[in-house]
């Protein structure tokens, strides 16, 4: 695929996929790759930009990630973020000091000069900061292009050599000019066309999947997740029948999600469908196990188990398939990016799994190997999978599983899926699904004494866990209004059998965790 592409190289920033996927998001395809590729790599590449991404340390310390200037004799624009910024000043004879006074959050700049950059930017605007040095000196051939009240240098340019700095975060949606001030490089300045579209993603995967594949098998392992459902419809519009879905129904999914992803698959694209239904077998390898980790394994184990036993019967050589994304890929380091130093090799992903050495593939293919989640998700609602679908709320691998604490029995599975999609159809209704990440309810193991009628009952208390958060990393406890929790509260007492007491998790992450095991 002959597409344009910018590479942004990875300095070890916090931002570094943000800035990846608001170059994808104008319309221009990107990779992150390390600050230690080699120039003759990045030359083959044939890059239209070059972005220096931000980091975590200062110009002058020994162990900081640098990079050497020949970059800029490659003819290809570069702009620096941040570190990469005052990288450029140092690598061009410009000068860097500590701030006396370090900006952090939303800054205002003013522009002190004409540029490419800020074209239809005004003059004063908003910026996001985050540094502790400064450019004290812009380098010979620079001017600085802003300034805010702390920084006489908020960006800087040598327009003839085609290098752009900002001090700033473009990527962050808190500077108010941000997406258009990349949007300038890309195209202002790259001069790139544009071509990242997501139809035309579709159009030349499928081309590639089809004659990569031939008339050869492909296995996909389908958790009814996101990721490896849009891999299946990419798949099966590429292949049709050729495709085998194997589909693990452990019995710890939400009510009636397994019908619905098997409807899903089944109704709307061509493919085989292969659902392995086995609640039991986890149940039986669960019993009396209480211990969250041993729980946890158990259940990672008996999946593979069950997975690559029916995999093994369908395998026909040909090829398997799994719905990695990039992130996964740079997050393992399996990408092109991973490097001493950068963000990369962080840890190894559940989406990318190799198969047992007795099963034989022709390869493994990636068919989202290169997107992000919502390009992931763009191309699943292109390909006609159902909203709820493509939408879906992370759901853990091991599914209920870390939301029954204590022992899982199939009574308990029954509760905590009823209250689970009551919870789920209020909040429905009550129209702020949106403004929750993640919302789902827990069965600790605890029964409480109630009253119905004249009757006293001993029955479960069921935990609401709802969150907003970026990133997963860290989350907050959602304010859902009172009058809503009231709702849900008296729906799941009154509509879920074995249930007499609700309580809300207002705990954020950290100290607690998302999950509850
Ligand atoms: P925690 O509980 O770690 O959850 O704060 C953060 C996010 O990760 C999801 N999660 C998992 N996802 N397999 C997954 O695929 C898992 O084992 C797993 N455990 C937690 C959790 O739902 C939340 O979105």
């Amino acid at each position: 695929m002959s597409r344009q592409c910018v590479l942004v190289l990875d300095f070890g920033g916090q931002y570094n996929q943000l800035i990846a996927r608001r170059v994808r998001d104008a319309g221009v395809y990107c990779e992150i790759v390390s600050y230690q590729t080699p120039l003759d790599e990045i030359k083959e590449m044939q890059p239209k930009g070059i972005i220096f991404t931000g980091g975590p340390n200062s110009v002058y310390d020994e162990t900081s990630p640098h990079i050497s200037e020949d970059i800029f004799t490659l003819g290809v624009p570069v702009l620096g973020i941040c570190y990469g910024c005052q990288l450029i000043a140092y690598l061009c004879g410009g000068k860097v000091d500590s701030c006396e006074k370090s900006e952090y959050g939303k800054i205002n700049i003013d522009r002190t000069g004409d540029s490419l950059l800020f074209d239809g930017v005004p003059d004063s605007s908003v910026v996001w900061m985050s540094h502790t040095d400064y450019i004290s000196r812009v380098p010979d051939g620079f001017t600085a292009t802003s300034r805010s009240a702390d920084c006489p240098c908020a960006s800087m340019e040598y327009p003839e050599k085609g290098i752009y700095a900002v001090q700033f975060h473009p990527e962050v949606t808190h500077s108010q000019y941000g997406e258009k001030i990349l949007q300038n490089f890309l195209y202002n300045v790259c001069r790139c066309d544009g071509d990242w579209k997501m139809d035309d993603f579709i159009e030349s995967s499928v081309e590639a999947l089809r004659s990569k594949i031939g008339n050869k098998k492909v296995v996909l392992g389908l958790s009814g997740g996101v990721d490896s459902s849009v891999a299946a419809a990419l798949l099966s519009r590429a292949v049709g029948k050729q495709l085998t879905c194997v589909f693990v129904d452990q019995g710890l999914m939400r009510k009636d999600e397994g019908d619905f992803v098997e409807e899903t698959f089944t109704k709307l694209f061509d493919m085989n469908f292969v659902r392995v239904n086995c609640q039991q077998q986890f149940l039986d390898k669960l019993k009396g196990v209480t211990d969250p980790e041993e729980k946890r394994n158990i259940i990672g184990e008996e999946f593979f188990k069950v997975f690559w036993d029916k995999i093994r019967e369908e395998a026909d050589g040909g090829f398997f398939a799994q719905g990695t994304i990039y992130p996964d890929r740079i997050e393992s380091g399996k990408g092109k990016e991973s490097g001493k130093g950068s963000t990369a090799t962080i840890k190894t992903h559940h989406n990318q799994v190799e198969p047992p050495e007795d099963i034989k593939f022709d390869a493994i293919i990636e068919p989202l190997g290169d997107l992000f989640k919502d390009e992931v998700r763009r191309v699943g609602e292109k390909l006609g999978i159902p909203h709820d679908l493509v939408w879906r709320q992370p759901f853990p691998g091991p599914g209920l599983g870390v939301r029954i604490i204590g022992e899982i029995t199939a009574e308990k599975i029954k509760i905590l899926q009823e209250a689970d999609a009551v919870l789920r159809d209020e909040i429905r209704k009550s129209g702020i699904e949106d403004q929750l990440r993640q919302f789902f309810a827990v069965l600790p193991d605890v029964r409480t004494v109630g009253v119905m009628g004249d009757h006293r009952t001993y029955e479960h208390l069921i935990a609401i866990r709802a969150i907003t958060t970026d990133d997963f990393m860290t989350a907050d406890w959602a304010r859902i209004p009172y009058d809503i929790l009231a709702r849900v509260s008296n729906r799941l007492t009154n509509e879920v059998e074995h249930v007499n007491r609700v309580v809300y998790d207002i705990t954020s992450k950290p100290p607690a965790t998302v999950e509850w095991e």
